[in-house]
């Protein structure tokens, strides 16, 4: 598999929007407790790198979904892991890798919804709008990319690329 030579989004610009949607985040929760909600595998070092940046008490559960098979959407997601303690009352904060048609996180928000948490809210790193097929609003979007798929800082193709350090294309 071949990549484009020069990063989509670089390490140096992955840090600085972090700063930026870490300081909204701060600023719309202030003091109130957050749990936060990884969703794996691709947000680890997403929510890794943001959660360092939050200034709320901040509780951290993880949820596995599996939703492709190549660069395309299956259309089914599957739970591989649920969450490890229960969010009734809770201000939720799902962090994503990536919403694409968004079937997803449509999908995690309703099964979340039923569990009675206070509010769920919605930060994702990366965006592609022109695909979105979904109900529900995203509050905090790192960066709107086109449609082309993308490997690196978390994300995958076949489970590999996850540890890039930067945002890459495919060449197509
Ligand atoms: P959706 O349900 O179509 O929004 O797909 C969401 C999930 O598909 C994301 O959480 C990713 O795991 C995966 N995904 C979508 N687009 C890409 C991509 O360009 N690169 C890697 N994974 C992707
Ligand atoms: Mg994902």
């Amino acid at each position: 598999m071949n990549f484009k030579s020069e990063p989509l989004i670089s390490e140096e610009k992955l840090q600085t929007r972090l700063d930026e949607l870490a300081a909204q985040i701060n600023k719309d929760f202030g003091d109130h407790p957050l749990t936060v909600i990884c969703v794996l595998k691709g947000a680890f070092i997403f929510a890794a790198d943001l959660v360092r940046r939050l200034k709320m008490p901040v509780h951290i559960e993880f949820i596995g979904v599996s939703s492709y098979a190549g660069t395309e959407s299956t259309g089914h997601v599957r739970i591989t892991h649920d969450l490890s303690a229960d969010i009734v009352g809770k201000n939720v904060l799902l962090v994503e890798d990536i919403i694409d048609t968004g079937r997803t996180i449509d999908y995690l928000i309703d099964a979340f919804r039923v569990r009675a948490p206070k509010s769920v809210k919605v930060c994702t790193l990366l965006s592609k709008p022109e695909v979105h097929d979904m109900r529900n609003k995203l509050d905090y979007v790192g960066f709107d990319i086109s449609k082309e798929f993308v490997v690196g800082y978390g994300l995958d193709l076949d489970g590999l690329y996850r540890n890039l350090p930067h945002i890459a294309q495919l060449e197509s």
